[in-house]
This record gives structure tokens, C-alpha cells and sequence, in this order.
């Protein structure tokens, strides 16, 4: 069933675990995902990065994301990633997203604030709960990414803003990381505690070590996105059927790899953030 964001962040809340979320790119990818989810009887969140939205890919990839999520019998969310201003939200709306993130972590404090306030203001008159970023998360080939999210800033963020749940700096970056990340997990409690309890993203999800998720988790992390890995599995199992000498070039054959290899690591998150059983329990 297709949930929204503050429903999916709410089961994972009550039950002290984190919700995994995929980026996808393709029918394929949102295939192997559901197939994991309903595999591990777990809620899911589906994203798509905004420059998926334009008329060429969102008009085949949308629909197939919100169908799917429809006929499943397990919670999943169908979320904007990184909407940048209020043009790519409403396109997300109207594409049937039931989940929204606005990034205003590139602008300074007070526009952060009050771009995402407005953005939280028009998505409350739908029912459609809202992610912020507060603390710039770049990419593993940014220069320094030292300015960590603040908890007095996280606070006065959250409660100026309304926003569901928040995005915050504390080691992560986007991509494959050059040399294991750091996560400071200290300043996720400190977050977490000075926001009341709000519940937090970690972005940057693929190549963190195991134990560094599950102490995040512990801290106050409620869901963790995953996008680099979703990406590599998809390209190890087109990789091998294009070395199968048996292959089938008939498309859908052809894919079937790729899909069980990103079905494959979607278990592996699934199991790790604490999501497997859970789709159908009030904890
Ligand atoms: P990775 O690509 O590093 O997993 O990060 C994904 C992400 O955070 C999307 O917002």
C-alpha cells in the first residue's frame, strides 16, 4: 500500500528501527526493491532524485512507482529526494509522490527555514509529511564537510520549520566513501535530544560500516538512503549476464539479474536497519 512519509517514519518511530530508503532509477531497480521488501515483510521508502521528474523519465517512472506501491501488501513510500525549490515539489505531487524532502541546506539558516516552512505549509493541506536538511551533505569528493549539524541550530530548525524528520550532517556524504566515514554518533543523540525526539535521516547510506549503522540507529536514526549501492548492484548483475555466453537478449531475460543483484543488497539493508517483519506490526 502506498503510505506517506509521516506514516512510514511513525511505524518506524514506535518500533525503535529505520526505515531503508532506495533511490531509483528505473522499472528494474523499483522491481528488485518491492520484491525485497515483500520477500522481508518490510516498509520501504521509493525515491527519485528531481532530475527524474522531467517529462522524458517521470511520465513512465512515476506511475510504475506509484502502481507498484499500490497492489504491494507492504508500506512503501513514494518520496521526492532533494527537491531544491517549490517547482520540482509540486511536479513531485503531481506525480503522485507521498512524501516530500526539501533541501535548503545550500542557503544560509533563515532562508533554509523559511523555504522549507512554506514547502511544509503547502504539503500539510494534503496530507504529505516533509524531510528538511539542515547541514550541507555533499559528496565523498567535497573538499571538507566539517561544518556537522548543530543541535541548538536542529532544534530551533525543527521547530520554526514543522518538518517530519531532518537530514544532518555528522560524517556522511553522498557517493562511495574513499576511506570508511566516521559518524559522529554522539551529535546524532545530542540532535536528537535537543530537537524532542525528532526522528533523524542519515543520506549517504551506501559504505557505511554495519556497526556504525546500527549505533546510528540506536541514536535516533529513522530512515537511511541508500542510492550508490542500489546503482552498483544494478551494473554487477548487467555485468554478469553480458559475460553469461547463454545470456538471452530478450530485454526482460536479459534484466533478470539485475534485478535479483539489487534485490539482493535491498535484503541486506532491509535486515540492517531493522526493517524485516515489520510491515505488518504495531511496533
Ligand atoms: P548514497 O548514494 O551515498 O547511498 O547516498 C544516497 C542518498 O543519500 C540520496 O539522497
Amino acid at each position: 500500500m502506498l503510505v506517506s512519509l509521516q506514516t512510514i517514519i511513525g511505524m518506524a518511530e514506535k518500533g525503535n528501527y529505520c526505515i531503508p530508503a532506495f533511490n531509483v532509477y528505473n522499472t528494474e531497480t523499483i522491481m528488485g526493491v518491492i520484491a525485497a521488501a515483500e520477500e522481508k515483510k518490510a516498509p520501504v521508502i521509493i525515491q527519485v532524485y528531481p532530475r527524474l521528474l522531467n517529462e522524458e523519465v517521470g511520465f513512465y517512472l512515476c506511475p510504475a512507482v506509484v502502481a507498484a506501491a499500490q497492489r504491494s501488501d507492504v508500506p512503501i513510500c513514494f518520496h521526492l529526494d532533494h527537491g531544491p525549490t517549490e517547482w520540482e515539489v509540486m511536479r513531485a505531487l503531481r506525480w503522485g509522490c507521498t512524501g516530500i524532502m526539501l533541501d535548503g541546506s545550500v542557503h544560509d539558516f533563515d532562508q533554509n527555514v523559511a523555504l522549507t516552512r512554506h514547502i511544509v505549509e503547502t504539503c500539510q493541506a494534503i496530507g504529505v509529511g516533509v524531510e528538511g536538511e539542515l547541514g550541507h551533505v555533499g559528496s565523498v569528493n567535497d573538499d571538507a564537510m566539517d561544518e556537522f549539524t548543530s543541535p541548538e541550530e536542529a532544534a530551533e530548525f525543527v521547530k520554526q520549520t514543522g518538518v517530519c524528520c531532518l537530514a544532518v550532517l555528522v560524517g556522511n556524504a553522498h557517493g562511495h566513501y574513499k576511506k570508511p566515514p566516521k559518524l559522529d554518533i554522539d551529535r546524532i543523540k545530542a540532535i536528537r535530544e535537543a530537537t524532542g525526539g525528532t526522528p533523524l535521516v542519515l543520506h549517504g547510506g551506501s559504505g557505511i560500516p554495519d556497526e556504525q549503522v546500527k549505533a546510528a540507529i540506536a541514536a535516533g536514526i529513522r530512515k537511511m538512503n541508500i542510492g550508490t549501492d542500489v546503482c552498483c548492484a544494478f551494473a554487477e548483475g548487467t555485468k554478469a549476464t553480458l559475460n553469461d555466453p547463454n545470456r538471452s537478449l530478450a530485454v526482460d531475460l536479459f534484466m533478470k539479474v539485475a534485478i535479483e543483484s539489487v534485490k539482493n543488497l535491498a535484503i541486506e539493508k532491509i535486515t540492517l536497519t531493522g526493517a524485516a517483519g515489520k510491515a505488518l506490526s504495531n511496533e
